[in-house]
């Protein structure tokens, strides 16, 4: 089953594969669509590996997070939606006091051409970027 899974994920969607094992799964190719963007608008400030080392961290209040330990933080959980949702930082509530990180929502909506609807692109860019994400997670 292992391995029908690992064709499956790289076909359309690693649904009904992703619960078997206990790392979060990604998919390789909105993963790879994902790291450009990460090197692109996040690096900055995560690093060019996701530690929270990039350049511009140490001109930060807070210390941005280390991306490769999102899910080691939760108990091996990689919450998708939850991470969407902060990455987009629209619908947050500020209950947390002022937050750092840009209202991604916002700036990866921004310069697009007529006739494209932002929110589809943007929720698109989020979603690799989140694949992204899952795939550099690592337990140690
Ligand atoms: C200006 C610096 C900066 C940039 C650029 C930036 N971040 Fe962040 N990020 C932070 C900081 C600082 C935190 C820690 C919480 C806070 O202060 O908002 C954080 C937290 C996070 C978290 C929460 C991690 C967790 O375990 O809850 C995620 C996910 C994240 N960033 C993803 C991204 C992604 C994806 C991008 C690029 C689209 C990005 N960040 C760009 C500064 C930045």
């Amino acid at each position: 089953m292992a391995i029908a899974c690992i064709g499956l994920a790289v076909a359309a969607s690693a649904v009904g594969c992703a619960s078997e094992t206990a790392e979060p799964t990604s998919q390789p190719m909105l993963a790879a669509l994902g790291a450009e963007s990460y090197q692109q608008y996040c690096a900055s400030c995560h690093g060019p590996e996701g530690r929270g080392d990039g350049p511009a961290a140490a001109a930060l209040r807070e210390r941005p997070a280390d991306l490769t330990r999102i899910a080691a933080r939760r108990g091996g959980e990689f919450p998708d939606a939850e991470i969407a949702t902060y990455i987009d930082g629209r619908f947050e509530l500020s209950a947390h006091g002022t937050r750092e990180m840009p209202i991604w929502g916002e700036q990866l909506g921004e310069s697009l051409a007529e006739g494209v609807h932002p929110d589809e692109v943007v929720r698109g860019r989020i979603l690799t970027l989140v694949e992204y994400l899952k795939s550099i997670q690592r337990s140690e």
